[in-house]
């Protein structure tokens, strides 16, 4: 008998490094052991390319618009340590809806029951997520995860996507939505980024799973084509990523968040503005006494 993998969505605005993440973190938990999928939802396509070397696989919905029967086999590739990787697919730029792709592939998978055959232990989806748009919120709304994760740096647009997610979360969560981990913190070098981010996850009730810093290795692995797990094994950034993995692994109750509505949001970023200026003004202050 196969059990019922752990099923986790990451999500978060385009660009912020959901995909980089996502991918650190399957191959960090194939290197302890697991079996993993990792499943791209963002219609670029581009999810598992760290996993294969750089290169890109043909997506669900590509091989549903060559055929109109598909062997969902044909879909799944294998990359880095054995992971399996799939990627959604999206509509030509312009036409249909994402969030009807989703629903797709996630279904000709489980149709085909693929992720029972393949006796995984986690699929980890990665959704772009900054669109207030319905189909984004597939995974959530569908119960396709049981547990959702955000992205986020300390930029107010990523904290803004991440707002509109925890939105999303409380509205579906009576209905059987899935219900949210926590928040992955990239990108945050100092200790003024940590203090926003904490600031807007004690707001929302949320915890912040991981600290992830900016790094040079991430951007170098990314160039040669693979994660930093695989192409720099023992620098610190791969540690990073693998206590997050093990975070993520070992997590088990999700909560409802409690989002901020717009206007409390706008208020909360008003009041870190205002700080900045003081700051910076005190810091200038310094500086001419000192002269
Ligand atoms: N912690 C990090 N350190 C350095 N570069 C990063 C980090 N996280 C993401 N990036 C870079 O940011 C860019 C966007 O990341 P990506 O994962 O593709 O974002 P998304 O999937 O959210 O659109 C990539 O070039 C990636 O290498
Ligand atoms: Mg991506």
């Amino acid at each position: 008998m196969s059990r019922k993998p752990k099923q986790i969505a990451i999500y978060g605005k385009g660009g912020i490094g959901k995909s980089t993440t996502t991918s650190n973190i399957s191959a960090a938990l194939v290197e302890a052991g697991y079996k993993v999928m990792q499943f791209g939802c963002d219609p670029k396509a581009d999810s598992t390319t760290t996993l294969r070397g750089g290169e890109y696989i043909p997506s669900v919905l590509d091989l549903l618009a060559e055929k109109r029967r598909v062997d969902a086999r044909e879909a799944v590739f294998k990359g880095f340590g054995g992971i399996y990787c799939v990627e959604a697919g999206g509509p030509a730029p312009g036409v249909g809806c994402a969030g009807r792709g989703i629903i797709t592939a996630v279904e000709l998978l489980k149709q085909q029951r693929i992720f029972e055959d393949l006796d995984l232990d986690y699929v980890i989806y990665d959704v772009l997520g900054d669109v207030v748009c319905g189909g984004f919120a597939v995974p959530v709304r569908e119960g396709i995860a049981e547990h959702v994760f955000t992205v986020s740096s300390a930029d107010f647009m990523a904290i803004y996507a991440a707002n509109n997610l925890f939105r999303g979360i409380e509205k579906f969560s009576s209905s059987g939505g899935a219900l949210l981990g926590g928040i992955i913190a990239n990108s945050i070098n100092t200790d003024f980024q940590r203090d926003i981010i904490e600031d807007f996850a004690k707001r929302t009730s949320t915890p912040i799973v991981q600290y992830v810093p900016r790094s040079l290795t991430v951007t170098q692995a990314e160039l040669s084509g693979k994660t930093t797990i695989e192409a720099a094994p023992q620098s610190e950034q791969a540690d990073v990523y693998r206590a997050l993995a093990r975070h993520i692994a070992e997590h088990e109750t999700s909560k409802v968040p409690t989002p901020l509505s717009q206007v409390e949001l706008r208020e909360w970023s008003a009041s870190w503005a205002e700080h900045i200026v003081r700051m910076e003004r005190a810091d200038r202050e310094r500086a001419r006494a000192v002269a």
